[in-house]
């Protein structure tokens, strides 16, 4: 691409302006960090932001790499500062992390509007950290790369492959029909973690990886390197070589994330049986830099696809597999006939040319379109009285023959009467039952948990039940699995029909023709909805009550109404 030779670069409004007190005042403080004169002097200034932190131990090991983008962006002629943003981490955090998607969101939009910066490096890894800073990054549409931290090597419990996350939602089974003992859970617990990254399945921090890699943000190929391998921090030293020119050239953010690459994004999600998280960032991320998307498109553009990639939870292998196949350049490759070409991405050329003739190395990894491991395998959207804006599935990880049912509701009002209730052996519930929880939603929960994936009763999984189908206006961890609807828009704490459902009531679940009826006619509906009374929020201060009261429904992607659209780039008024 070519230089913008005549631009004034943002930086220098601080480091060379007119005025020398306004000048003194900027450099000086720097300079006690020890930096040479010539890092004042019209060098493209990088900010690296670093989601790292010990309490996100998916992303423990980014302080080590934001070394190796600040040796990329020397080499290139830049001069980078590393800063911290709010790190949402998916395992500690209450009552969710995604609570704290926007506000993380909030603080990687400032931190780079106040600062003098030119470009923009993201370290993410864990689930919320990669949309976080992408959707704050689109705020203030500065050139921008992700360097995604790489999965964790492939779990291994005795001889077996272990995926995070997925294991987990297999415990309980295990526990109650298998004799799995304390001991044996320790020992699955170190095998399942046993190196730096995020989680190795095709949860939501992998998904999200393949996210920025399909939507041009990242250079080719980025996704898949185990976070442990030392070409991860090749990538990073690129990265950062890679920014400086962006800089110059003035690519932004938002030149890269056009309407054309959502929908390529959209179609490679499918083609990798991404977790459905993916829906809600990037609505979120589309909103941000200003592009229409909506959740219907997620089924019209993705629902057809096959799924081309055998990873956990729906299917057999890990990361560390998938990057020894070639990893997403191959997948990207093969779905070239359904992509667009005319996007651009972070190293100035397209999508499908950056990918061009990438080979597989293992065909029971990534599969051709031709023999794919799944038809159309995407994210499929529902409508009906039971969820008017929509809600979704994931067929890939659902049970075929449930995918068309009718069943009678057995409803949970919250999260804390399923938990006491689910394995009551009175509970009336057998597996042609439908699970309903309520009260899950943005503002329900709030911040719309990972809880949709509801554990199976007892006294059903000791049936041999496996699977039944389950509804809720919350989410679903990319790594679990099962008939599982979730996001239903409107959700039930603001009235949705949702929350009219009585245990008893009729549900009916037709995927094929996108369909989730409540069973329960029109007068009766309208008779309960005068009788309800909407829930009391949980917290009424701070940050819960301004996500409460503004947070959009997940049709939309749950942004903080205020938020969606970007502010610029535009320097400030001077602190001094
Ligand atoms: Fe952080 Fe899964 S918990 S990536
Ligand atoms: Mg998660």
């Amino acid at each position: 691409m070519e230089e913008k030779k005549d631009k004034k670069l943002r930086s220098a409004d601080w480091f060379s302006p007119e005025d020398p007190k306004s000048a003194f005042i900027h450099r000086s403080w720097m300079r006690n960090q020890g930096l040479p004169t010539d890092y004042f002097e019209g060098r493209p200034v990088i900010g690296i932001c670093n989601t790292w932190s010990e309490l996100t131990p998916c992303n423990a090991h980014l302080r080590d790499f934001a070394e190796f983008v600040k040796k990329g962006v020397l080499e290139a002629g830049g001069v980078p500062y590393e800063f911290p943003v709010t790190s949402c981490g998916e395992i500690l955090m209450r009552p969710t992390a995604m609570l704290f998607r926007n506000l993380a969101s909030m603080d990687t939009e400032e931190s780079i509007r106040a600062n003098p910066l030119d470009g923009i490096v993201l370290l993410t890894g864990c689930d919320k950290t990669t949309p976080s800073t992408v959707m704050g990054a689109c705020s203030v549409d500065l050139p921008t790369i992700v360097v995604p931290g790489g999965p964790m090597l492939n779990g291994k419990y005795k001889g077996e492959r272990i995926g995070s996350g997925t294991f987990v939602w297999q415990l309980k089974d295990k526990i109650k029909n298998e004799g799995f003992t304390p001991e044996d859970q320790i020992e699955a617990e170190i095998c399942s973690a046993r190196s730096a990254g995020h989680c190795m399945t095709m949860g939501t921090a992998s998904t999200m990886a393949c996210m920025v890699e399909s939507l041009g943000l990242t250079l080719p190929g980025a996704a898949a390197i185990p976070a442990v391998d030392s070409r991860k921090k090749v990538m990073a030293q690129l990265s950062g070589r890679r920014i400086v020119e962006m800089v110059k050239e003035d690519l932004k953010i938002s030149k890269i994330l056009t309407k054309e690459a959502f929908e390529n994004s959209i179609k490679v999600n499918a083609a990798v049986g991404g977790s459905t998280n993916f829906i809600i960032h990037l609505l979120a991320i589309a909103g941000r830099v200003g592009v229409k998307l909506n959740l219907k498109e997620f089924d019209t553009l993705g629902s057809k696809i096959p799924l081309l990639v055998n990873l956990m939870p729906s299917g057999s292998y890990l990361m560390e597999d998938f990057f020894d196949a070639g990893g997403l350049p191959v997948v990207i490759n093969e779905m070239k006939e359904h992509l667009h070409h005319n996007v651009i991405t972070v190293n100035g050329k397209s999508l499908v040319d950056n990918n061009d003739g990438a080979e597989c190395y293992n065909d029971e990894v990534i599969a051709t379109l031709e023999k794919p491991f799944m038809e159309e395998a995407g994210i499929a959207v529902l409508y009906g009285n039971l969820c008017e804006n929509g809600a979704v599935i994931k067929p890939s990880a659902a049970t075929p023959e449930l995918m068309t049912h009718k069943g009678k509701a057995v409803v949970f009002e919250t999260i804390e009467e399923f938990l006491q209730t689910v394995d009551d052996p009175d509970l009336e519930i057998d597996e042609n039952s439908v699970m309903v929880l309520k009260g899950v939603g943005p503002v329900g929960y709030p911040g719309m948990a990972e809880v949709g994936n509801m554990d199976l009763p007892e006294k059903l999984l000791k049936k041999g039940i496996k699977d039944i189908v389950r509804i809720s206006d919350g989410r679903m961890s990319g790594t679990a699995f099962g008939t599982v609807v979730l996001h239903v828009s409107p959700e039930s704490s603001v009235g949705g029909v949702l929350a009219l459902v009585k245990s008893g009531d009729t549900i009916i679940l037709d995927v094929p023709n996108r369909k989730l009826h409540l069973d329960v006619d029109e007068t009766e509906l309208k008779k309960r909805k005068a009788e309800w009374v909407p829930p009391k929020p949980p917290v009424d201060r701070g940050y819960t009550s301004l996500y409460t009261r503004t947070v959009q429904q997940s049709h939309l992607g749950a942004d903080l109404d205020f938020l969606v659209g970007k502010s610029s780039s535009k320097v400030t008024r001077d602190a001094h």
